[in-house]
């Protein structure tokens, strides 16, 4: 079943009913000011920061689910009767209720009684505000007298704080209110530079800041008392839960419709002028006031939206794919895209799984989201890879995260996961290869952000290599420390402390278990090292990289080869885990994935063999789960991994971040049909029709669909913020289609599936403008180009003569022998 529908040409997801089985979210915002909004107006703002910047607050886990958001109430003067246009708060039964979710901006509402009202809400780009336009008509046949309120609860700032501290914070709130404008400026009197506004283009009725006395003793948001009675009471805010309301009277003739602007905003002021007069109480408004009254114009809204389509546009079409398959077309060209940048903006840090106040920028998080992100906008590309390494620690260990309004590292979430380092080199090898800036490598960056440790970026990418080499356990296989990619494989952990964190416990010295994957992970980054390397006239450091690659790849082979599938790893006993051997968690996806896709056993079957067992053990219809068989019980030696129930999560839940990684390795094979089958399996819009199973939003990856031993099979949990969306892109994109960028230039090495006849694509590239025709004229993978109508050797597009800006490719896919892909 189905909740709406997929609007291809407006790049729209349009949500027919309110009710959907999770809020369907989407974000506002993609540079500096954020919001999430959910299709029933839901949802929270803030400035750069989710935890230490907040603007609005949201209670998550609430009854009813969703509670909270930009909410509109509209009122009948004569009737009394109110409603919301967003169903939520009120969940009145509305007729034609429409949500579109676009690129950045989301469009609201329905028909109540006759009267139709619609938000767009969205954010100017350039600008640290949100712009709601409410229109309202009158279908009526007789006039209409109404009344329209706005509301919006303020978080005092730190979210976390704010969810917490009420001995102090019932004393702090403070706004002010000045030509009808509403400002939220708690702890502004003290050590804040920063307020909020919320403003109103109509002359209003009245306003509310005290949240109680808008909402009545013991009502909620469903049935404010102030909206019941059609009268707002000027309430000034002192202490307790400041608010944002306005009360706009609104007359309308039959069919006459109007157009209400608000406007909430963030706004900082320079430390020595925040107060106007200087040394009275009150704000200076002085800079913020001519950015409200722009915005208060509907026609400066309209232009700053045109803005935002027209910012999309380009950004959508660097990478645009006409296919056989709808549902790989508007995930490449609209949705995968969009949710790279999602992923990029907001790492793992705010979403409707992720609250805001628990994680910040995650170094191996944001470092595999460049893959998807970097052909976007690559000066932003450039600049988070400049401030992750900024972290990074001298020893080319990671801090696992850091915040970023700070762009500091912290332990908070844990640290000594030992894979960390080595995404570094990844995201940079991408960046490079995109762009072809090798200047990136010689920019000085610091280690832990402390001046005067600064060495070149490419000494980083050295210290990360090395960072294995010194960690190298019993076997030669890479030390895992706190865990490695899976978080919940906790080897050293030992935890048997109710609620203690797996993440930042440790009771083993950690000198034993060693993680399959991460050498896998090693092979990969130490060919793309060695390959930088190699360009930068290294030639001994290069060779060197290259024999312990050479060296890893064999000690995989002697000790991480179990008959048929790679081990996963030994534990603190030196014990296998997934291996026969095992009573439980005999064979897990990402060794399987990742050393086949680093090129381990690519030539003599053992990928091959790895990839059958994936198959035969691992698939399932609705994705590839992690691991089986899911562990039953509480293992002390595994750690987070067994507290989950079987199915979900790490315990054999279908994990969709490491589906891509089989997904690439089946291409590198040369099986485009396996490939583009698992693919399809998890594809969110091929998912659509199974929504009330699904249940997560059809338009973005989630994080993990439950695996074959849940209950709930085939239930999405986690949706939008997850490496997911970056890794299906970069499998889609650079391997099953093949447009795969390479430091000499764009390859064109299709692994479709075999019922594909073609494809065409267009790919901006280095200031180019790619045109590409593939053209099944065999069944094998075999390709031959002809670029500007001249056949080329090899799947690699000569770099064109300075000034070119079009190249238009024919690739024939020819039924020769498979080559295994580089
Ligand atoms: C989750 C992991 C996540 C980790 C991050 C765990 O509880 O299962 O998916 O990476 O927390 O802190
Ligand atoms: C989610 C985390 O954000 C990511 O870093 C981790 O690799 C996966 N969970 C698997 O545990």
């Amino acid at each position: 079943m189905q909740y709406g529908y997929f609007d291809d040409e407006r790049r729209e997801y349009v949500i027919t009913r309110p009710d959907t089985p999770l809020p369907w979210i989407n974000y506002l915002g993609c540079e500096a000011y954020f919001g999430i909004i959910s299709n029933t107006a839901g949802g929270y703002s803030f400035y750069r920061d989710a935890r230490l910047r907040r603007l609005t607050r949201y209670r998550y886990n609430n009854a009813p689910y969703d509670l909270g958001g930009r909410y509109i109430y509209l009122r009948d003067a004569d009737s009394g009767k109110f409603w919301s246009p967003s169903w939520q708060p009120t969940r009145h039964e509305l007729q034609n209720y429409e949500c579109r979710h676009g690129m950045g901006y989301s469009i609201i509402g329905a028909e109540y009684n006759g009267i139709e009202a619609r938000t767009r809400y969205f954010v100017p780009l350039g600008e640290n505000l949100e712009i709601w336009q409410l229109t309202i008509t009158n279908r009526r046949t007789a006039p209409a007298k109404l009344s329209a309120f706005s509301v919006v609860e303020f978080c005092l700032w730190d979210a976390q704080d704010d969810a917490t501290n009420f001995q102090r914070n019932f004393n702090i709130g403070q706004v002010e209110i000045e030509d009808r404008v509403i400002y939220h400026k708690t702890e502004y009197r003290e050590r804040r530079d920063h307020f909020a506004y919320f403003a109103c283009s109509e002359k209003t009725l009245g306003f509310d800041t005290q949240r109680e006395a808008f909402l009545g003793p013991y009502r909620g948001w469903d049935n404010p008392k102030a909206v019941e009675c059609g009268n707002l009471s000027d309430s000034v805010a002192n202490g307790w839960a400041p608010i944002g309301s306005h009360q706009v009277s609104v007359e309308l003739a039959p069919g006459e419709s109007k157009q209400i602007v608000f406007v909430l905003g963030y706004h900082e002021n320079p430390r020595d002028q925040k107060f106007d007069p200087q040394g009275s109480q009150v704000i200076n408004k002085r800079t913020v006031k001519p950015v409200i009254a722009k915005y208060l114009k509907p026609e400066s809204a309209d232009r700053a939206f045109d803005k935002l389509k027209a910012y999309w546009e380009s950004v959508l079409n660097i990478c645009r794919v006409d296919t056989p398959d709808v549902h790989t077309n508007r995930m490449v060209n609209v949705w995968n895209a969009y949710q790279c940048m999602a992923t990029f903006n907001m790492s793992r840090s705010a979403s409707f799984y992720e609250s805001g106040i628990g994680r910040g920028l995650g170094f191996r998080d944001s470092n595999q989201d460049l893959l998807g992100f970097v052909q976007m906008v690559p000066a932003r590309a450039r600049e988070r890879i400049i401030d992750l390494a900024s972290t990074q620690l001298p020893s080319g260990g990671a801090y696992h995260q850091y915040q970023p309004l700070t762009k500091r590292g912290n332990n908070d979430v844990g640290s000594n996961f030992n894979d960390d380092p080595h995404w570094l080199i990844i995201g940079v090898a991408a960046y490079l290869k995109e762009t072809g800036d090798w200047s990136i490598l010689d920019e000085p960056v610091p280690y832990d952000n402390q001046p005067g440790s600064e060495t070149a970026l490419f000494e980083h990418l050295q210290r990360s290599f090395q960072y294995t080499l010194d960690r190298l356990g019993p076997h030669g296989l890479p030390l895992i420390g706190r865990a490695d990619w899976n978080d919940c494989l906790n080897l050293n952990c030992f935890s048997d402390t109710p609620g203690q964190s797996f993440q930042t416990t440790t009771n083993k010295e950690g000198k034993i278990a060693e993680s399959v994957f991460i050498a896998g992970l090693f092979v990969l980054a130490g060919r793309e090292l060695a390959e930088i390397a190699s360009r930068r006239g290294l030639k001994s450091e290069c060779e060197r990289y290259l024999n312990e690659v050479q060296q890893m790849d064999q000690t995989v082979r002697k000790y991480g080869w179990d008959g048929e599938w790679f081990i996963r790893a030994y534990d603190d006993f030196g014990n296998k885990v997934g291996s026969k051997e095992c009573k439980e968690g005999k064979i897990f996806i990402e060794s399987q994935g990742f050393c086949s896709l680093a090129g381990i056993g690519l030539e003599d079957g053992l990928a091959q063999k790895s990839m059958d067992s994936v198959r035969k053990y691992l698939a399932t219809d609705h994705g590839i789960v992690l691991q089986q068989p899911a562990y039953s019980q509480y293992y002390l030696h595994l750690g987070e991994i067994s507290s989950y129930p079987p199915g979900y999560k790490e315990n054999a839940g279908i994990f969709c971040h490491n589906n891509p990684w089989v997904i690439i390795a089946e291409t590198r094979l040369g099986n485009g049909d396996a490939a583009f089958d698992y693919y399809s399996r998890i594809n969110p819009s091929a998912r659509e029709s199974i929504s009330d199973l699904h249940r997560c939003e059809p338009y973005v990856y989630a994080q993990m669909i439950a695996g074959k031993d849940a209950p709930t099979h085939g239930e999405a949990k986690n949706s939008w913020l997850t490496g997911t969306a970056a890794w299906n892109y970069y499998a889609i994109t650079q391997w099953i289609l093949g447009i795969r960028v390479d430091h000499d230039g764009l390859r064109v090495a299709p692994v479709v599936p075999g019922s594909w006849r073609g494809f065409t694509a267009t790919r901006k590239f280095r200031g180019v403008t790619y045109h590409i025709e593939v053209i099944r004229e065999g069944t094998g993978n075999h390709v031959e180009l002809i670029v500007d109508g001249r056949p080329v050797e090899g799947d690699l597009i000569p770099v064109p003569p300075e000034g070119t800006t079009d190249v238009h490719v024919k690739a024939m896919l020819r039924a020769a022998k498979t080559a295994v892909r580089s």
